[in-house]
Formats: structure tokens, C-alpha cells, sequence
């Protein structure tokens, strides 16, 4: 048998457990110096340094990052890889948007070796920002998806990705049919899916880019493959929802359009979900559908404010997505900020700790990965972020006159970004340390 691998970190370590919404301080556990131990890529145990220093082999190196807080790994619930060469594009809502600059720039990624080469720069970005697992759109190209898969597999990422299948309402040079798109999805899927830390999302693009029969084969394709993902935008901007209407007129509002498919359930992801029925809203509660909420595309694409309370007292999956390229930045720190604003301007509020759990184990839920990462319960998967609540001046000034630990991650929430990321660990190990970071015993400043 192989020698074990033992690796551990120490610092400031949270995770949660459950909705702080629902049960809050029994909903997380943080631990004031604590040990991180890990086997094999695998969470082994959590306790305090004072206890757990004793046990572990002197073999074993303890990384200390003191003063910095230890989360489980950011979950993106929704984003575009190939939109990173379009994120911040001027002036347009959601159609116009999708006309003038999605479609041109997803028209290159029919060439693998461009595409591997974005792949490579949106990983690096989602990894400096601590984001550890996401749930991605490829293009219509199913090399593009290979391209994506190639790289997150070198990384050992775990991520889920797929092509997106589209065959009206869109350019020419980026349509496929119900039938190439069924074959060619099928075909990725037995490729990918269950590879290493690889899944695959059936992935229709939203309803007008999809004939009634390609709906019909996505449903096809969600049957005969248990286990495989479904993603697409459902109710994102109101002149998109009318178009829905007229172009599946029998349906009784956008989310039937895909619920008359079969394409709703435990795996099924659907990104914004702004403007919902009270009759939708129950339906994905009902199927055990998940929202990916994306606050920063909602604000830049003007689609509207999610009603983030209605969903959750109505018991519907949720995450948080960054929807990059409609989405300004890969930062979930970021993302939260943004999540909070658009609840205050409906006169609701996010509090820091229910923040950080849809971050977490709460966009875990929403993939249905729950037994798996999200939170550092026993033999999950290793992956987390290192924190420094003093990475700019303005935290560390700001952080000194935090009274308790939900203001100062509040603070991180609202003024955190890539640059409060010091370390990403992704299976135990290291992947990503920001070069400013400095580990020497008792310091928790950057450039000393
Ligand atoms: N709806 C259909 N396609 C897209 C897309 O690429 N981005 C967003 N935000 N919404 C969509
Ligand atoms: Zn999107």
C-alpha cells in the first residue's frame, strides 16, 4: 500500500454545517488557531493547535498562516469560460448583449488550442480568487469543452462543465441540431464525465436558442445519463421572459418550458431565476432544483433584484454564481458585496454568515455535492482558501476596529477581492500563494 501523505494548515478555520438562516450559531464552527489536517487530500481532523499540535508527527510540516482565516473552497454555481475575453463589454441588456459580443467572441473557441489557451487564463483567475470548484458553460463546440476539461484535469480541479447546445435564434456559425447536439454531448459525456474530479452538464443554452425537439433531446440525454448535470438561464431579464412566451406559448410561465422536458431535479441548475411566479418558485422547490444566484451580472446587464428571501423561506436550492462574462469579477468576495446590496435595496438585508455559507456548502447543496466538499467534515475533499483580513491598508485599518467575528467578515465581505486570497489549496496542496503573503510567525501583513 502507498505511504499516507499527511498535510496540514494553521490558522483562523470556519465552515458551516448548515443555513445560518435556519439555525444560526449551531449552523457553523470556527476555530481560533486552529489545526487543519489532511490525508490523502482529505479532510482528517479539525481542532485547536493547542490540541492537535501533540498528535501530529513532527514529519508532517504545519503551514502557519497566522491571524488569516481558513474557509472551505468558493463555489461558483454559474459561469462562462469562454466570456473572459468579453467580461466588462459597454451598453447593452441582456439580448442586445448576447448579439453584439457573446456570439462573435464564442464564434473562436472552434479551435482547441485557443481555447486551452483561455481555459488556462480563467482557471488562474478562478483559483487566485479561491474558487475551487465551479459549474461552467463550454460553447456549441465540443472542443471546447475537451479544451476546458484538459486543463481542470492537470489541476486535479474539480469542476463540471459542458457544451451548449443551441440550434435556432442564433448565428449560423454557432448552431447545432437536436441531433448533432445530442450526439456530440452524449459523446463528451462518456468521455468526461466521472473522470477524475470531472462532471458533465447537459447544458441548453436558454429556451429561445433551443427548438422544442432539441429540448426534448436534452431530456434524452438527462434519462439515459444518471448522475450528469443540467444548466442553463431561466427568467433573467423581462424582455427575454416575453420573448420565451411567445416563442412556447402553451407553457404556463418560462420555467414550464423546461419542466415539460424533464428538465428539472436534484441536478438540474438554473442561473438567475429574477422574476419568478409564486408558481415557479414552488416547482423548483418541489423538484429539488437549484438557483445560481449572480448579483454582479443581474446589476451590470440591469436584469433586475432576485428575491433571495422568497426563494429561500420556500425551501429552493441556491448558490452563488459570478456569471463571468455578464459578471464583472471572478471574486465571490465580491459577489457576496454585491448579493447584500441588491437585498438592501429591497429592504432585506444577507448578514456575513449566511454570505459566506451560500459561498460554501451552500452552492455545494445547490450542485448536489454536499457529501463531498463545502465544509470540513471527515473525508471530504481537501480543497480551501487562506484569507488575509489585512491585505490592503484600508482592511487592515478597517479589520483592527471589528468588534467580533461576524463584523470582520463583513468587512472581507465588502471590501475583500482577489487580493485577500493568500493561498488556495486544492487537495491538501498548495496551487495557488499570492507572492505578497508572508508567513513568518506572528506576522499577518503583506510587503514586510
Ligand atoms: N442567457 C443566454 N445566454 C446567456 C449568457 O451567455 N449570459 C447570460 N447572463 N445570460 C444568458
Ligand atoms: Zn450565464
Amino acid at each position: 500500500m502507498s505511504k499516507k501523505t499527511l498535510t496540514a494548515v494553521r490558522g483562523n478555520i470556519l465552515h458551516f454545517l448548515s443555513d445560518p438562516a435556519l439555525h444560526g450559531d449551531e449552523a457553523y464552527q470556527y476555530v481560533e488557531d486552529g489545526i487543519l489536517l489532511c490525508e490523502n487530500g482529505h479532510i482528517k481532523k479539525l481542532g485547536s493547535a493547542h490540541e492537535l499540535l501533540g498528535e501530529i508527527p513532527e514529519e508532517v510540516e504545519i503551514e502557519h498562516y497566522p491571524g488569516h482565516l481558513i474557509v472551505p473552497g468558493f463555489i461558483d454555481t454559474h459561469v462562462h469560460y469562454p466570456q473572459i475575453g468579453m467580461i466588462a463589454a459597454y451598453g447593452e441588456q441582456l439580448l442586445e448583449w448576447l448579439e453584439t459580443y457573446t456570439f462573435p467572441t464564442e464564434r473562436r473557441f472552434s479551435d482547441q488550442v485557443y481555447a486551452e489557451q483561455v481555459a488556462e487564463v480563467f482557471l488562474n483567475e478562478l483559483v487566485s480568487c479561491g474558487t475551487t470548484t465551479a459549474l461552467v458553460f463550454g460553447t456549441v463546440h465540443p472542443q471546447s469543452v475537451d479544451a476546458f476539461f484538459n486543463k481542470a484535469e492537470a489541476r486535479n480541479l474539480r469542476m463540471i462543465c459542458g457544451k451548449v447546445l443551441m440550434d435556432r435564434n442564433c448565428p449560423d456559425y454557432l448552431r447545432d441540431s437536436a441531433e448533432s447536439g445530442y450526439r456530440e454531448s452524449r459523446d463528451l459525456i462518456n468521455r468526461w464525465h466521472g473522470k477524475d474530479r470531472l462532471q458533465y452538464a447537459i447544458t441548453p443554452r436558454f429556451a429561445p436558442t433551443s427548438s422544442p425537439e432539441q429540448l426534448g433531446r436534452a431530456g434524452d440525454l438527462l434519462r439515459e445519463n444518471p448522475g450528469v448535470y443540467m444548466h442553463t438561464h431561466l427568467s433573467e431579464n423581462k424582455n427575454e421572459i416575453a420573448w420565451v412566451q411567445e416563442l412556447y406559448p402553451d407553457s404556463k410561465h418560462y420555467l414550464d418550458v423546461y419542466d415539460r422536458y424533464n428538465l428539472l431535479g436534484n441536478r438540474s441548475v438554473f442561473a438567475h431565476g429574477v422574476h419568478l411566479c409564486d408558481d415557479a418558485c414552488q416547482r423548483l422547490a418541489d423538484t429539488q432544483s437549484a438557483i445560481a444566484h449572480c448579483p454582479s451580472s443581474n446589476l451590470f446587464l440591469g436584469s433586475g433584484l432576485f428575491p433571495l428571501q422568497k426563494l429561500r423561506d420556500l425551501g429552493v436550492k441556491m448558490g452563488f454564481g459570478t456569471d463571468v462574462g455578464a459578471g464583472t469579477s471572478f471574486s465571490m468576495l465580491q459577489t457576496m458585496s454585491d448579493a447584500y446590496k441588491i437585498q438592501q435595496l429591497q429592504g432585506s438585508t444577507l448578514p456575513a454568515m449566511q454570505a459566506f455559507y451560500r459561498a460554501t456548502l451552500g452552492s455545494a447543496e445547490a450542485l448536489d455535492l454536499q457529501s463531498t466538499i463545502g465544509n470540513f467534515e471527515y473525508g471530504k475533499e481537501a480543497d480551501f482558501v487562506v484569507l488575509n483580513p489585512r491585505a490592503s491598508t484600508l482592511l487592515n485599518f478597517r479589520v483592527d476596529r471589528a468588534r467580533n467575528l461576524e463584523e470582520q467578515l463583513f468587512v472581507l465581505a465588502m471590501l475583500g477581492d482577489d487580493r485577500t486570497v493568500s493561498a488556495t489549496y486544492i487537495m491538501g496542496e498548495a496551487q495557488f500563494k499570492r507572492e505578497d503573503h508572508c508567513t513568518k510567525a506572528g506576522c499577518t501583513h503583506t510587503h514586510c
